[in-house]
This record gives C-alpha cells, structure tokens and sequence, in this order.
C-alpha cells in the first residue's frame, strides 16, 4: 500500500476498521482464552476514559508532565506494597511483561559486571519461562541456559545447582509458568541464587495482579515475591490480570539502589542535554500508565479480590469438568487460572480443531500436547457452554487437521 493521495473522511476510516475488526477474535463474547482480559463494561469504560485524557503525553521526561511522573510513582509504590517489599524497594512502568523481563535481566548483567567483572555471563531459567529470557539473552548478549523441568512442570532445583556456575548472572523462576500455570519452587531457587551472590528474578508477569488476591481468599498461594530472600526483581504486568489496557507492567527492584546504578540508562555525550531513561523504549506513551493507575484506584483491594473470586470459582468449574471428561486431564497442579490440559488417549489437537469450529480460540502446546486455558472475569457466563462443545468434541472430533502449536 501506498500513501492515500487524498486524505479519506473520518467516517469512512473508522466504518472500515470496524468491518475489518469482524475478522478479530470475539474476546468481548469470551470465546478466546489469552491475550485480553476483560473484567467488564464498568472497567472498560474507565480504561478507555483514562486514556483518552492522557492520549498525546509523553512519559519521557518527567519534567515536562509531572502528573504522569506522580501517578507511575503511585503505581510502582502500590506494586511493590502488593508484593510485599519493604521501604527500600523501587521499581519502574514498562511497556509489558517482556520490556520488565528484559530490565531485570540487564540489571543482573550490569550488575554482575560492576560486583564481579563478568563480561558475558549465563541467565538460568526454568524450561517453561516465557521466550522473553531467550530474547533478553539475546539482546543483552548473554548466554541462556534451561534448567529442565521436573514431573509436576517445575523447575528442578538439583538440575539448577548442577548448572549454575560463577558465570551466572541471573536465575529465574515464574509465578505462575506461562503453559502449565505452576510455580516454580522459589525459595529453592532463589535460596541458590542468592548462595552464590547471583540475581534472582521472579517473573509474576501473571500472577503479580492475581497471586496476592488469592491468598486473600485463602488459597494455597507457593511463596513468590520479597517475602521470599534471594529474590532481587520482580516482573509484574498491570495490562494481564490488573485489568489495564495494554502497555503497562511494572519492574520492581527490592532494593531501589540496583533500579538506579542498573536499570537506569543515562548519556550526555550529544549536544541534546542530559538524557534518561529507565525502558528500552525512548519516547513512552502516557496513556497505558494513567489506566493503570485509573484500574487500580477504581478496584482496589476489595475489587481485585471480588474479581479474583469470580476467576477462581470460574477455574474449579472448569477443572471439576475437564476432570470429569475421562479422556482428559489437566497437566500439573496449577496454582490459579493459567492451566492446559490434554490426553494420554486421544488427540488433543483434533479435539482443539473442533473446538475452533464451534468458534473458541484455544491456543495449543506441545511438550506435553494441550490446549491452553487463561481464566478471566468474563469466561464466568460461558463456563458451562464452553464444556458441553468440550465433551462433544471430545466424543465426535477426528483426524487432527494438524495445526501447529501457537504461542501467545
Ligand atoms: C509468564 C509470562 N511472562 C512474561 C510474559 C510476557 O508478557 P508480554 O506479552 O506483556 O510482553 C507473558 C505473556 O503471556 C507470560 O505469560
């Protein structure tokens, strides 16, 4: 496509995107299981007042806005409370789970080099931590080691002990693991870490906004976040179970001293002037960062943990049901609404084919071979519906038509 001659009016623009947007996933009717989680008409509507007023800013330079400086402030400060650091702790908004991943990775780099002298060292992350270390390890150079899961999808801490050398730089671990939605044993792994002087970052890019409600509820929640020692930075996505349109996640550091002499990027060697930045990105809108801060004053304590109810509820039925399908099993102990399940029996692909026909997009795996579930507020009216097309596919579907596995 070439640039229009002629400017087109604004009605048309936006009759045409509406006709395109028809080819989209219906995530408002629940039918896909990642990428959006909607928690309801109310928080939409808030989410897209909030960016409207902050729609042209720009969180660059802090001096020119401070009521964006002021409220990513407020956001960092809620996070790290949430996750339970102490009055030491900092932290920065990034543009999602991936940009905080790769903050923390290049905190641990920097500061292996500056305590250690390593020039190129190794991150080890458990065989199931999202590709966001791979490109991390990627960009920042560094090499990037598995550490293979034991039987329940868990990073096996004997393996870790075994790999970790005094090249290690960082070890990590999820709260929860993208594809089984287990916790990785924490305090194990950051317990090593810390034995060795090395980095330790749990990646709650998932369970940051969901793990602290469900301990409220009094669910079995595995030790994840400042309370556990060893455990340097945290990954924490507003725009995933925070509810935020996307854009927003925040990087908390236990000690704000390693946000500073770390994270922080600073250069004056232009005729431009000073210039910092704490993300990889330079200009940064200022949209995501007013919404977050919007979402989490308008739900608060008593509104995430009313959501998180609705998920969880939401989940068991799902599981009870799964569970129910004799040809199925959930794989692993899941620890909230992050889970996949598939079979010893039949092909879950195929089933997963029909699924797709009934129109629910499921995004597949492989290692083991499942379809993938992310619980949000609005699968609760669709539960149920979801599992009769899930015990028909399962008792007509055939041929697998072999479609590869996805990840979102
Ligand atoms: C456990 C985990 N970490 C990190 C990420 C990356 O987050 P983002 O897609 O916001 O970059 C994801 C995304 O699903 C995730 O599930």
């Amino acid at each position: 496509m070439r640039l229009p001659d002629k400017g087109t009016p604004q009605d048309a623009i936006i009759e045409s995107m509406r006709e395109r947007k028809k080819a989209d996933a219906d995530w408002r009717g629940a039918r896909t299981w990642s990428l959006v989680y909607p928690a309801g008409e109310e928080v939409d509507e808030l989410l897209r007042a909030a960016n409207e007023v902050y729609l042209y800013e720009n969180a660059l330079n802090p001096f020119r806005f401070p009521s964006i400086r002021a409220m990513e402030d407020d956001v960092v400060s809620m996070t790290v409370d949430l996750l339970h650091a102490d009055s030491e702790a900092g932290g920065a908004m990034t543009s999602g789970g991936t940009e905080s991943i790769l903050m923390g990775v290049k905190t641990a780099r920097e500061r292996a080099r500056a305590e250690k002298g390593i020039e190129r060292g190794k991150i080890l992350v458990p065989h199931s931590a999202h590709p966001a270390f791979a490109k991390a390890a990627m960009y920042l150079d560094l090499e990037h080691v598995q550490i293979p899961l034991d039987d329940d999808y868990r990073a096996d801490v004997a393996a870790a002990r075994r790999l970790a050398t005094d090249d290690t730089v960082l070890i990590a671990g999820s709260a929860p693991n993208y594809p089984f939605g287990v916790v990785d044993p924490i305090p194990d792994l950051a317990g090593l870490a810390a034995e060795r002087g090395i980095s330790f970052h749990t990646d709650a890019c998932l369970g940051g906004f969901m793990l602290p409600f469900y301990e409220r509820l009094g669910a079995p929640v595995p030790p994840f976040d400042f309370r556990v020692e060893g455990v340097t930075t945290i990954s924490a996505d507003v725009h995933k179970y925070g509810y935020c349109t996307k854009g927003a996640s925040v990087i908390s550091h236990r000690n704000a001293s390693t946000l500073h002499s770390h994270q922080l990027f600073m250069y004056d060697k232009w005729p431009g002037g000073l210039y910092g930045s704490f993300a990889m990105a330079g200009a940064r809108p200022a949209a995501p960062i007013a919404a977050a801060w919007a979402v989490m004053h308008y739900l608060g304590v008593e509104g995430y943990t009313r959501l998180a109810q609705v998920v969880r509820g939401t989940t068991e039925r799902l599981q009870a049901g799964i569970a129910a399908i004799p040809e199925l099993q959930v794989w692993g102990e899941p620890s909230m609404s992050v889970f996949s399940f598939g079979s010893n029996e039949i092909d879950i692909g195929a089933v997963g084919d029909v699924m797709d026909d009934r129109g629910w997009h499921l995004d597949r795996q492989t290692g083991p071979d499942a379809l993938h579930l992310m619980v949000s507020p609005a699968h609760e009216k669709v539960a149920e519906s979801f599992l009769d097309d899930l015990r028909e596919a399962v008792a007509t579907h055939g041929p697998s038509r072999g479609r590869k596995a996805r990840y979102s």
